[in-house]
């Protein structure tokens, strides 16, 4: 996955629907975009790492409504809080796009114009079951006992004239991109998943445009309808790096090197999504990278259950690098993961107080000791190497924990062996050695752990500089 042009490394993840405040979910996804992000910079790669959210669309303008709110007042609030999480979670973007912005809407109705003057949309009418929840047509096969099984809702009932996109026609050049690899899904099971549906079906033309959502971008060609918010929403993904809706003119970050996406909207991002790229000539995503869900005490958290695990409140009681860290540490990550608050205290105390923290407070109070300070600058500047990158560079997130974690207890092990503290009265010349060790090992662990934990990678280092025991993480209940 390693670039070999000189292009920058561009990074994404899915712009989220500003209709309530944002939840675990968003913050995995975003958590996983920018430990990538951290760890191709600190491998020296120039990187663009774009994060948004998503403005318009019924279910939006519904959820203003019942807020007695006007839609832009709604969206601004909510996009405001998503930037606060993202600040809280030390985020480290670079740019965040709201689709209600005036230049990303002036792209959108170029690339339609573009694409109606081409003929590759075209008018006509669309009959069929629509859930507001995925804002998606559904077919028969996609229901569980008539109800969409993501948001356990009965879809409406919908038949409007509207603007139709050509899909057919693209279907056998998808499926060759897909598997050839040009257009990579992975992990793997998600591209067998795409391709056997794009094999089974003949896909059907998709209507981008609505009758009656007035809170959308006007088509440019018929101002009675508004944009898709899908189709609106995928063209994020070039107008964040300040694209004007040209396809002659791309910017040079394209094409997206990673688009992260959660397991529910693969098929959109597999289907909808490169066909409007290839309907206007623009190469098609290297990368979709699937990620499944985050579940809770086994199930699928909801209000109803009243068992969803509010991001606020695990910042509030594992603070930034902890809630990170027990978000990437939750499990594979392509797979869907289960988590308790039980369980993350346990983690967090076991990993996080007892092992980092104790090693760090351990190895900072025993060189107090030490005649003279270590020279340690070489670290910082080697990057990661080896093992631990390629299990970042495969997105094996939680392994890469699970090696740095490796050594954090092997370095608590051998401060047990060497037994530092008697070797400072019994053989000086050793315990310099034993520490010179220690102290190189907490460098290390410190440039290791910047992508996933920043700010204490960060207060690794200084304690190391300055020789001060601070306490990184205190145990909790
Ligand atoms: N707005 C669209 C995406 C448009 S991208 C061009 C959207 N937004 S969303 O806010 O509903 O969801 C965004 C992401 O959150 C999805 O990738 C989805 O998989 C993820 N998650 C939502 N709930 C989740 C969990 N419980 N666990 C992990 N991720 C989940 O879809």
């Amino acid at each position: 996955m390693n670039n070999t042009s000189n292009k920058p490394f561009f990074i994404t993840t899915p712009i989220y629907y500003v209709n309530g405040r944002p939840h675990i979910g968003h913050a995995y996804t975003t958590v996983a975009a920018d430990t990538l992000a951290r760890f191709k910079k600190l491998q020296g790669e120039e990187v663009f790492f774009s994060t948004g959210t998503d403005e318009h669309g019924m279910k939006i303008q519904k959820k203003a409504e019942e807020e007695g709110k006007n839609p832009a007042e709604f969206t601004d609030e909510i996009a405001a809080q998503f930037k606060d999480l993202w600040k809280k979670l030390n985020i480290d973007y670079t740019k965040f796009i709201r689709t209600t912005d005036p230049r990303h809407k002036q792209a959108v109705q170029k690339v339609l114009q573009a694409l109606y003057d081409s003929g590759a949309i075209y008018k006509g009418s669309y009959e069929g079951l629509y859930c507001v929840g995925c804002e998606q047509f559904k077919v028969a096969d996609d229901l569980i006992d008539g109800k969409c099984p993501d948001h356990n809702s009965v879809p409406e009932y919908m038949k409007e004239e509207a603007y139709l996109m050509k899909m057919t026609v693209l279907q056998k050049d998808l499926i060759e991109r897909i598997e050839s690899d040009a257009l990579h899904i992975a992990p793997k099971k998600y591209k067998a998943e795409m391709l056997s549906f794009l094999k089974g079906e003949t896909l059907q033309d998709v209507s981008i445009s609505r009758k009656n959502v007035s809170w959308g971008i006007p088509l440019p060609f018929d101002e009675t309808q508004t944009t898709y918010v899908w189709a609106d929403a995928f063209l994020n993904y070039l107008t964040v790096l300040g694209w004007d809706g040209d396809a002659q003119s791309v910017p040079a970050q394209w094409p997206a090197d990673v688009q992260f996406i959660g397991k529910d909207i693969l098929r959109v991002h597999a289907t909808i999504w490169p066909a409007i790229l290839m309907h206007l000539g623009i190469l098609t995503p290297k990368l979709l990278f699937t990620h499944g869900h985050i579940l809770s005490g086994g199930k699928k958290m909801s209000k109803t259950l009243g068992n969803a695990i509010a991001i606020d409140e695990m910042l509030e009681k594992f603070g930034t690098d902890g809630t990170r860290y027990l978000l990437l540490s939750a499990g594979t990550f392509g797979d869907d993961v289960d988590l308790t608050m039980e369980r993350m205290t346990e983690k967090y105390n076991a990993d996080l107080a007892n092992g980092l923290g104790n090693l760090v407070s351990r190895v900072l109070k025993l060189s107090e000791k030490l005649s003279e300070p270590q020279a340690m600058n070489s670290e910082q500047q080697a990057g990661i190497s080896g093992e631990l990158a390629r299990l970042i560079d495969e997105f094996r997130f939680a392994e890469a924990l699970q090696h740095i974690w490796n050594g954090i207890r092997e370095a608590n092990k051998y401060i047990d062996e060497t037994k530092p503290w008697e070797l400072v009265e019994t053989d000086k010349a050793q315990f310099e050695q034993v520490m010179t060790h220690l102290l190189q090992s907490l460098a290390l662990a410190a440039v290791a752990l910047e992508p996933f934990l920043p700010e204490t990678s960060e207060k690794i280092a200084k304690a190391i500089k300055e020789r001060k025991v601070e306490p990184l993480f205190a145990r909790i209940k």
